[in-house]
Protein backbone atom coordinates (compact mmCIF):
# COMPACT_ATOMS: atom_id res chain seq x y z
CA UNK A 1 0.00 0.00 0.00
CA UNK A 2 1.13 3.53 -0.51
CA UNK A 3 0.64 5.37 2.20
CA UNK A 4 1.90 8.68 4.35
CA UNK A 5 4.21 6.27 6.13
CA UNK A 6 4.60 8.08 9.86
CA UNK A 7 0.78 8.87 9.43
CA UNK A 8 0.05 5.48 8.51
CA UNK A 9 1.70 3.69 11.47
CA UNK A 10 0.64 6.58 13.80
CA UNK A 11 -3.47 5.00 12.83
CA UNK A 12 -2.10 1.42 12.37
CA UNK A 13 -1.12 1.63 16.60
CA UNK A 14 -3.21 0.50 19.33
CA UNK A 15 -0.65 2.05 21.88
CA UNK A 16 2.85 3.98 21.64
CA UNK A 17 5.68 2.71 23.97
CA UNK A 18 8.38 4.46 24.07
CA UNK A 19 11.22 2.65 26.20
CA UNK A 20 13.57 3.70 27.05
CA UNK A 21 12.45 7.72 26.54
CA UNK A 22 15.82 9.60 26.26
CA UNK A 23 15.43 13.28 27.97
CA UNK A 24 15.83 14.40 23.93
CA UNK A 25 12.82 12.10 23.14
CA UNK A 26 10.90 13.87 26.06
CA UNK A 27 11.73 17.55 25.25
CA UNK A 28 10.75 16.47 21.31
CA UNK A 29 7.29 15.42 22.70
CA UNK A 30 7.00 17.80 25.10
CA UNK A 31 7.56 21.45 22.64
CA UNK A 32 5.93 19.17 19.33
CA UNK A 33 9.31 19.06 17.07
CA UNK A 34 8.88 16.65 15.07
CA UNK A 35 12.38 15.92 13.24
CA UNK A 36 12.63 11.98 12.92
CA UNK A 37 9.84 9.08 12.48
CA UNK A 38 9.39 8.56 16.43
CA UNK A 39 8.83 12.24 17.22
CA UNK A 40 7.19 12.74 14.10
CA UNK A 41 4.62 9.42 14.85
CA UNK A 42 3.90 10.35 18.63
CA UNK A 43 2.50 13.77 17.31
CA UNK A 44 0.10 11.76 14.64
CA UNK A 45 -1.00 9.24 17.21
CA UNK A 46 -4.00 9.49 18.69
CA UNK A 47 -3.35 6.23 20.29
CA UNK A 48 -2.15 6.07 24.19
CA UNK A 49 1.35 6.90 24.60
CA UNK A 50 3.52 5.48 27.45
CA UNK A 51 6.97 6.50 28.08
CA UNK A 52 9.51 4.84 30.26
CA UNK A 53 12.12 7.67 30.88
CA UNK A 54 15.98 5.69 31.23
CA UNK A 55 19.18 8.31 31.30
CA UNK A 56 21.55 8.99 33.81
CA UNK A 57 20.26 10.31 37.29
CA UNK A 58 21.18 13.99 37.38
CA UNK A 59 19.38 14.38 34.03
CA UNK A 60 16.69 12.64 35.38
CA UNK A 61 16.78 14.68 38.49
CA UNK A 62 17.14 18.38 36.36
CA UNK A 63 14.41 20.77 36.22
CA UNK A 64 13.92 20.57 32.52
CA UNK A 65 13.69 16.97 32.22
CA UNK A 66 11.03 16.77 35.35
CA UNK A 67 9.37 19.93 33.85
CA UNK A 68 9.00 18.34 30.41
CA UNK A 69 7.48 15.29 31.80
CA UNK A 70 5.24 17.35 33.79
CA UNK A 71 3.67 18.97 30.63
CA UNK A 72 3.21 15.55 28.89
CA UNK A 73 1.47 14.27 32.23
CA UNK A 74 -0.88 16.84 32.14
CA UNK A 75 -1.48 15.76 28.33
CA UNK A 76 -2.80 12.21 29.54
CA UNK A 77 0.59 10.42 28.23
CA UNK A 78 1.43 7.71 30.50
CA UNK A 79 4.99 8.14 32.61
CA UNK A 80 6.17 4.86 34.28
CA UNK A 81 8.95 6.09 36.86
CA UNK A 82 12.41 4.78 36.20
CA UNK A 83 14.59 1.99 38.64
CA UNK A 84 17.13 2.63 40.12
CA UNK A 85 20.44 0.72 40.27
CA UNK A 86 23.52 0.80 38.23
CA UNK A 87 23.17 3.14 35.67
CA UNK A 88 24.84 2.60 32.11
CA UNK A 89 27.19 5.38 32.95
CA UNK A 90 28.65 3.42 35.53
CA UNK A 91 26.97 5.52 38.99
CA UNK A 92 24.53 3.74 41.09
CA UNK A 93 21.07 6.23 41.06
CA UNK A 94 17.57 6.65 39.43
CA UNK A 95 17.25 5.80 35.70
CA UNK A 96 17.01 2.25 34.97
CA UNK A 97 14.80 1.08 32.68
CA UNK A 98 12.57 -1.29 34.35
CA UNK A 99 12.68 -4.92 33.27
CA UNK A 100 10.38 -5.40 30.06
CA UNK A 101 8.00 -7.35 32.00
CA UNK A 102 7.12 -5.00 34.56
CA UNK A 103 6.57 -2.35 31.47
CA UNK A 104 4.55 -4.74 29.83
CA UNK A 105 2.31 -5.18 32.74
CA UNK A 106 2.01 -1.35 33.24
CA UNK A 107 1.09 -1.00 29.66
CA UNK A 108 -1.96 -3.93 29.95
CA UNK A 109 -2.88 -2.47 33.05
CA UNK A 110 -3.57 0.59 31.62
CA UNK A 111 -5.12 -0.20 28.21
CA UNK A 112 -7.21 -3.06 30.43
CA UNK A 113 -8.38 -0.24 32.46
CA UNK A 114 -12.54 0.12 33.18
CA UNK A 115 -15.05 2.08 35.65
CA UNK A 116 -16.38 -0.99 36.59
CA UNK A 117 -15.89 -0.48 40.58
CA UNK A 118 -14.21 3.27 40.09
CA UNK A 119 -15.07 5.31 43.74
CA UNK A 120 -15.51 1.64 45.38
CA UNK A 121 -13.10 0.06 47.96
CA UNK A 122 -12.07 -3.18 48.03
CA UNK A 123 -10.41 -5.56 50.33
CA UNK A 124 -8.54 -9.09 48.58
CA UNK A 125 -7.28 -11.24 51.27
CA UNK A 126 -4.57 -13.64 49.32
CA UNK A 127 -2.13 -16.47 50.43
CA UNK A 128 -1.86 -19.54 52.69
CA UNK A 129 -1.63 -17.78 56.48
CA UNK A 130 1.45 -19.39 58.44
CA UNK A 131 1.13 -19.97 62.47
CA UNK A 132 3.61 -19.97 64.27
CA UNK A 133 5.26 -23.11 66.23
CA UNK A 134 8.06 -21.67 67.62
CA UNK A 135 11.16 -19.08 66.24
CA UNK A 136 11.80 -21.16 63.52
CA UNK A 137 8.77 -23.01 62.15
CA UNK A 138 5.35 -22.60 61.27
CA UNK A 139 2.24 -24.41 59.87
CA UNK A 140 0.93 -23.46 56.86
CA UNK A 141 -0.76 -24.33 53.49
CA UNK A 142 -0.31 -24.88 49.82
CA UNK A 143 -1.86 -21.47 48.43
CA UNK A 144 0.53 -19.50 46.69
CA UNK A 145 -1.59 -16.57 46.27
CA UNK A 146 -1.87 -16.17 42.82
CA UNK A 147 -5.77 -16.41 42.41
CA UNK A 148 -5.77 -13.41 45.20
CA UNK A 149 -3.57 -11.62 43.00
CA UNK A 150 -4.98 -11.93 40.07
CA UNK A 151 -8.46 -10.68 41.97
CA UNK A 152 -6.35 -7.69 43.60
CA UNK A 153 -5.25 -6.20 39.98
CA UNK A 154 -8.23 -7.14 38.56
CA UNK A 155 -10.11 -4.87 40.98
CA UNK A 156 -7.88 -2.03 40.26
CA UNK A 157 -7.59 -2.41 37.29
CA UNK A 158 -11.68 -1.87 37.90
CA UNK A 159 -11.19 1.60 39.37
CA UNK A 160 -11.30 0.63 42.57
CA UNK A 161 -9.00 1.56 45.53
CA UNK A 162 -7.79 -1.82 46.46
CA UNK A 163 -6.44 -3.39 49.60
CA UNK A 164 -4.63 -6.76 49.24
CA UNK A 165 -4.05 -8.11 53.10
CA UNK A 166 -1.89 -11.01 52.09
CA UNK A 167 0.02 -13.65 54.11
CA UNK A 168 4.20 -14.22 52.39
CA UNK A 169 3.95 -14.98 48.71
CA UNK A 170 6.55 -15.10 46.23
CA UNK A 171 4.36 -12.90 44.00
CA UNK A 172 5.27 -9.47 43.18
CA UNK A 173 2.39 -6.35 44.70
CA UNK A 174 0.33 -6.15 41.54
CA UNK A 175 0.02 -2.31 39.80
CA UNK A 176 -2.27 -0.16 41.71
CA UNK A 177 -2.54 -2.31 44.22
CA UNK A 178 -2.07 -1.16 48.41
CA UNK A 179 -0.82 -4.47 49.90
CA UNK A 180 -0.43 -5.25 53.76
CA UNK A 181 1.46 -8.24 54.75
CA UNK A 182 0.18 -10.49 57.05
CA UNK A 183 1.72 -13.78 58.62
CA UNK A 184 -1.35 -15.70 60.78
CA UNK A 185 -5.17 -15.88 60.35
CA UNK A 186 -5.17 -13.85 63.38
CA UNK A 187 -3.41 -10.77 62.15
CA UNK A 188 -4.84 -10.99 58.64
CA UNK A 189 -8.35 -10.59 60.61
CA UNK A 190 -6.98 -7.57 62.41
CA UNK A 191 -6.06 -6.40 59.34
CA UNK A 192 -9.25 -6.50 57.53
CA UNK A 193 -11.32 -5.44 60.44
CA UNK A 194 -9.77 -1.84 60.64
CA UNK A 195 -10.50 -1.20 57.26
CA UNK A 196 -13.99 -3.36 57.13
CA UNK A 197 -16.16 -0.50 57.60
CA UNK A 198 -15.28 1.94 55.02
CA UNK A 199 -14.76 -1.15 52.26
CA UNK A 200 -17.22 -1.43 49.70
CA UNK A 201 -16.55 -5.49 49.17
CA UNK A 202 -14.39 -8.05 50.86
CA UNK A 203 -12.94 -10.89 48.68
CA UNK A 204 -11.52 -13.47 51.05
CA UNK A 205 -9.12 -15.42 48.32
CA UNK A 206 -6.89 -16.04 51.65
CA UNK A 207 -6.76 -20.15 52.43
CA UNK A 208 -6.75 -19.19 56.14
CA UNK A 209 -5.66 -22.07 59.02
CA UNK A 210 -8.97 -23.10 60.52
CA UNK A 211 -5.93 -23.72 63.62
CA UNK A 212 -3.29 -22.42 65.27
CA UNK A 213 -1.15 -23.80 68.01
CA UNK A 214 -1.79 -23.20 71.55
CA UNK A 215 1.36 -22.33 72.63
CA UNK A 216 3.83 -21.06 70.35
CA UNK A 217 7.37 -21.75 72.09
CA UNK A 218 9.69 -18.76 72.89
CA UNK A 219 12.48 -21.25 72.09
CA UNK A 220 13.39 -23.70 69.50
CA UNK A 221 11.68 -26.58 70.13
CA UNK A 222 14.67 -29.77 70.11
CA UNK A 223 14.25 -32.81 68.10
CA UNK A 224 12.17 -35.48 70.38
CA UNK A 225 10.99 -38.96 69.50
CA UNK A 226 7.63 -38.28 69.01
CA UNK A 227 5.56 -34.92 68.82
CA UNK A 228 2.05 -33.71 69.73
CA UNK A 229 1.01 -29.96 69.09
CA UNK A 230 -1.97 -28.68 70.54
CA UNK A 231 -4.29 -27.00 68.08
CA UNK A 232 -6.76 -24.25 68.88
CA UNK A 233 -9.49 -23.10 66.28
CA UNK A 234 -8.64 -20.10 64.64
CA UNK A 235 -11.42 -17.26 64.46
CA UNK A 236 -13.23 -17.32 61.25
CA UNK A 237 -12.63 -14.33 59.45
CA UNK A 238 -15.16 -14.33 56.36
CA UNK A 239 -18.02 -15.48 58.39
CA UNK A 240 -17.11 -12.86 61.20
CA UNK A 241 -17.78 -9.93 58.23
CA UNK A 242 -20.89 -12.15 57.49
CA UNK A 243 -22.49 -11.43 61.41
CA UNK A 244 -22.07 -7.71 61.08
CA UNK A 245 -22.21 -7.14 57.50
CA UNK A 246 -24.03 -3.72 56.56
CA UNK A 247 -23.72 -2.64 52.91
CA UNK A 248 -20.50 -4.59 52.61
CA UNK A 249 -20.54 -7.42 49.41
CA UNK A 250 -18.73 -10.43 50.42
CA UNK A 251 -16.99 -12.86 48.22
CA UNK A 252 -16.02 -16.40 50.00
CA UNK A 253 -13.99 -18.99 48.44
CA UNK A 254 -14.31 -22.88 49.03
CA UNK A 255 -11.63 -25.13 48.11
CA UNK A 256 -13.02 -28.48 48.32
CA UNK A 257 -12.13 -32.12 47.36
CA UNK A 258 -15.55 -33.13 47.17
CA UNK A 259 -19.50 -32.56 46.92
CA UNK A 260 -18.25 -28.91 46.07
CA UNK A 261 -21.95 -27.20 44.96
CA UNK A 262 -23.36 -28.82 48.71
CA UNK A 263 -20.54 -27.51 50.55
CA UNK A 264 -20.48 -24.44 48.66
CA UNK A 265 -24.72 -23.63 49.35
CA UNK A 266 -24.19 -24.55 53.00
CA UNK A 267 -21.34 -21.72 53.13
CA UNK A 268 -22.79 -18.99 51.28
CA UNK A 269 -25.71 -19.36 54.25
CA UNK A 270 -23.32 -19.83 57.19
CA UNK A 271 -20.92 -17.04 56.33
CA UNK A 272 -24.00 -14.59 55.04
CA UNK A 273 -22.35 -14.07 51.41
CA UNK A 274 -23.00 -11.83 48.34
CA UNK A 275 -21.10 -14.84 46.45
CA UNK A 276 -18.71 -17.67 47.11
CA UNK A 277 -16.09 -19.02 44.16
CA UNK A 278 -16.37 -22.72 44.63
CA UNK A 279 -13.84 -24.81 43.25
CA UNK A 280 -12.31 -28.70 43.06
CA UNK A 281 -8.72 -28.54 43.86
CA UNK A 282 -8.58 -32.26 43.13
CA UNK A 283 -8.42 -31.61 39.42
CA UNK A 284 -5.14 -30.93 37.77
CA UNK A 285 -6.04 -27.79 36.20
CA UNK A 286 -7.51 -25.93 38.66
CA UNK A 287 -6.87 -24.86 42.39
CA UNK A 288 -3.57 -24.68 43.76
CA UNK A 289 -0.24 -23.59 42.52
CA UNK A 290 -1.61 -23.88 38.64
CA UNK A 291 -2.19 -20.44 36.35
CA UNK A 292 -5.89 -22.25 35.56
CA UNK A 293 -8.98 -22.42 37.50
CA UNK A 294 -12.01 -24.13 37.00
CA UNK A 295 -14.87 -22.51 39.16
CA UNK A 296 -18.50 -21.97 39.89
CA UNK A 297 -20.24 -18.88 41.32
CA UNK A 298 -22.56 -19.89 43.79
CA UNK A 299 -25.48 -17.71 44.97
CA UNK A 300 -27.49 -17.48 48.31
CA UNK A 301 -30.89 -18.65 47.04
CA UNK A 302 -28.56 -21.71 45.48
CA UNK A 303 -27.98 -20.23 41.91
CA UNK A 304 -25.24 -21.63 39.92
CA UNK A 305 -23.14 -20.02 37.21
CA UNK A 306 -20.54 -22.98 36.13
CA UNK A 307 -17.50 -21.11 34.44
CA UNK A 308 -15.66 -23.15 32.16
CA UNK A 309 -11.48 -23.84 32.96
CA UNK A 310 -9.47 -20.48 32.39
CA UNK A 311 -6.66 -18.55 33.31
CA UNK A 312 -7.04 -17.38 36.75
CA UNK A 313 -6.56 -13.61 35.75
CA UNK A 314 -9.67 -14.42 33.75
CA UNK A 315 -11.28 -15.89 36.57
CA UNK A 316 -10.92 -12.36 38.12
CA UNK A 317 -12.23 -10.74 35.59
CA UNK A 318 -15.33 -12.62 35.72
CA UNK A 319 -15.17 -11.83 40.04
CA UNK A 320 -14.70 -8.57 39.43
CA UNK A 321 -17.96 -7.93 36.82
CA UNK A 322 -19.71 -9.96 38.48
CA UNK A 323 -19.03 -7.87 42.43
CA UNK A 324 -19.99 -5.03 39.87
CA UNK A 325 -23.30 -6.76 38.88
CA UNK A 326 -23.99 -7.04 42.93
N1 LIG B 1 -12.02 -18.39 55.89
C1 LIG B 1 -11.86 -17.39 56.82
N2 LIG B 1 -11.37 -17.69 58.07
C2 LIG B 1 -11.10 -18.97 58.40
C3 LIG B 1 -11.28 -20.00 57.45
C4 LIG B 1 -11.74 -19.66 56.20
O1 LIG B 1 -12.12 -16.22 56.52
N3 LIG B 1 -10.64 -19.23 59.60
C5 LIG B 1 -12.56 -18.05 54.56
C6 LIG B 1 -11.65 -18.36 53.39
O2 LIG B 1 -10.84 -17.26 53.06
C7 LIG B 1 -12.64 -18.67 52.28
C8 LIG B 1 -13.84 -19.22 52.99
O3 LIG B 1 -13.71 -18.79 54.35
O4 LIG B 1 -13.05 -17.50 51.61
C9 LIG B 1 -14.02 -20.71 52.93
O5 LIG B 1 -12.99 -21.35 53.55
P1 LIG B 1 -12.90 -22.95 53.63
O6 LIG B 1 -11.62 -23.26 54.32
O7 LIG B 1 -13.16 -23.58 52.33
O8 LIG B 1 -14.14 -23.30 54.52
P2 LIG B 1 -14.27 -23.51 56.03
O9 LIG B 1 -15.36 -22.61 56.43
O10 LIG B 1 -12.97 -23.38 56.73
O11 LIG B 1 -14.80 -24.98 56.13
P3 LIG B 1 -14.03 -26.37 55.96
O12 LIG B 1 -12.58 -26.10 56.24
O13 LIG B 1 -14.69 -27.22 56.94
O14 LIG B 1 -14.29 -26.78 54.54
Amino acid sequence: DWNVEHIAYATWADAYVVAPATANMLAKMAHGIADDMLSTQLLATTAPVFVCPAMNSNMYAHPTVQENLSTLRGRGVHVLEPDSGLLACGVEGKGRLPDPQKIMDWVDFHLGKTELLEGKIVIVSAGGTQEAIDPVRYITNRSSGKMGYAVALKAAQAGAKTILVSAPTDLAVPIGVECIIVRSATEMKEAIDSYYDSADAVIMAAAVADYRVAEVADNKIKKQETMTLELVKNPDILASLGDRKEHQKLIGFAAETQDVITYGKEKVRKKNLDMLVANDVSKSNAGFDVDTNEVSFIYPGDQIVNLPNMSKLDVAERIIQALADL
